[in-house]
């Protein structure tokens, strides 16, 4: 069987965490998308791990896979593997040939459009790797993927062709002189000595028939998305997103395997219990912005900075991959309605709980108010989201407690005010909370139901 997590929100909403606590029983863990744009921390044995491409569930011994709806940077996933190596680890990570591949002509790319956006403020605020112009290429069929690197002549010719296209572009539209970048010799070399190591090392896999055999025996799979659905390419708040699809339909075109199969085991949406954001794009209940701006936030001068602050280091809201500080807001229901569709998630994880703990009071935004009228989901023009006002629901804050005590004995030793806010987002999503995050380890956390069990 299979189970897909997928983030409800905009990415960091602890998905690795939730792969940790679920991934006891899985065989195979599988990422359907995305690239090092991810970042994830994993403590496995009292160590710990960050990694930004290579599958949390590695670290743990499973069979990592980054099916062909990645992108892949070769330099990482060496550097990442051979890290994990020198801390005594032995990761089995598998690369779909159908991958694409990231080259240092994207992520040269990648810092040129932003640069040229922001003159008018337009900058999307990417992770600067590369992950767009590398999926530019591939649905510009100009792409080179896992499967290239490994023909000597198919490589040459592909870099032949494309780099001066690239070459051309920093240079004669953007008026950025580029370097060994865009060199296909010293491309050509670089990328030939990945490909021994891929072929050495026996990871190359077409991963659907890979996928399939491994469910065929019995072992059970999990799809690990990277990101969240309101930055998803086609779901998400266009033009502010990754350049893939984090939602759940993703994992069947980005593994190989269909939507029948996928849609046969559990959909588990991931939820901070507040919102994150990073990068650019509207937040309609944003506390304060890491720069201090606020706009129309009611609660008196200062407070909502302040909170927005206090609710930033108790949670640890840096970036993993950029350490830039997160955009922090209140849980937002139009949103994860909108994902819930989008998704069909089967239940929920609800993370970081014990985050807001100690707050007098925790708001919920559970509609928006647009042209006068209350909407329940999401706009699908970034514009008309920003016009969004949003109509706060208020509960009783909860007081801190102790996460290992309540992990230990479970959801009812939740403080109350805290079971109310969780049983309110169940009944407005109309799924279950199947686990809930207290704390920031990976014991501290409530199972109510274990999909794979
Ligand atoms: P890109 O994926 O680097 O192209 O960045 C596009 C947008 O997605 C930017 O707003 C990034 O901040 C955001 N983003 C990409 N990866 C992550 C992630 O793992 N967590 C949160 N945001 C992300």
């Amino acid at each position: 069987m299979t189970v897909t997590i997928v983030g409800s929100q905009l990415g960091d909403e602890g998905k690795g965490g939730v792969v940790d606590i679920f991934g006891d029983a899985v065989d195979v863990v599988a990422r359907y998308q995305g690239g090092d744009n991810a970042g994830h921390t994993v403590v496995h044995e009292g160590e710990e791990y960050k990694l930004s491409l290579v599958p949390s569930g590695a670290v743990r011994g499973k069979t990592g896979v980054l099916g062909n709806g990645c992108v892949v940077n070769p330099a990482t996933l060496f550097e990442e593997i051979d890290a994990l190596r020198e801390r005594g680890l032995d990761p089995d990570v598998r690369v779909a040939r159908r991958a694409h591949i990231i080259f240092p002509y994207h992520r040269v790319l990648d810092g040129i459009e932003e640069e040229a956006k922001s003159e008018d403020g337009e900058e999307v605020g990417t992770t600067g790797r590369g992950i767009g112009p590398t999926y530019e290429d591939k649905a510009g069929r100009r792409g080179i993927r896992a499967g290239d690197l490994v023909n000597e002549e198919v490589l040459r010719e592909k870099l032949e062709y494309v780099v001066p296209q690239k070459r051309a572009l920093a240079e004669d539209v953007f008026g950025v002189e580029v370097g060994e970048e865009f060199d296909v010799d010293a491309l050509y070399e670089e990328y030939s000595e990945y490909a021994e190591r891929l072929v050495e090392g026996d990871m190359l896999v077409d991963a659907g028939d890979f996928l399939a055999e491994r469910l065929d025996a019995g072992e059970e799979v999990m799809f690990e998305g990277a990101q969240g659905t309101l930055i998803d390419i086609d779901h998400g708040n266009y033009p502010y997103v990754t350049s893939s699809n984090p939602t759940a339909g993703g994992a069947a075109t980005g593994t190989g395997l269909g939507p029948g199969v996928v849609g046969d085991g559990d959909v588990v949406g991931i939820v901070k219990a507040y919102l994150t954001r990073v990068g650019s794009g509207p937040l309609p209940t944003e506390l304060g912005g890491v720069e201090g701006d606020t706009p129309g936030y009611t609660q008196g001068e200062g407070r909502a900075e302040e909170l927005a602050t206090y609710i930033r280091d108790e949670g640890g809201e840096y970036g993993t991959v950029t350490g830039r500080p997160r955009r922090v807001g209140w849980l937002d229901l139009p949103m994860l309605r909108h994902s819930t569709r989008v998704n069909s998630f089967t239940g929920v994880v609800i993370n970081h709980l014990d985050v807001l703990a100690g707050l007098d009071e925790v708001k919920v935004g559970r509609a928006y108010e647009l042209d006068g009228e209350e909407i329940q989901t999401i706009p699908a023009t970034t514009q008309r989201w920003a016009d969004c006002e949003p109509v706060f629901e208020t509960f009783d804050g909860w007081a801190e407690f102790d996460s290992e005590v309540v992990a230990e004995e479970g959801y009812e030793a939740l403080p109350a005010e805290a079971r109310a806010y969780v049983e309110y987002i169940e009944d407005e999503l109309g799924v279950p909370a199947y686990a809930l995050g207290v704390g920031p380890g990976r014991e501290e956390t409530v199972v109510r139901t274990n999909p794979f069990e």
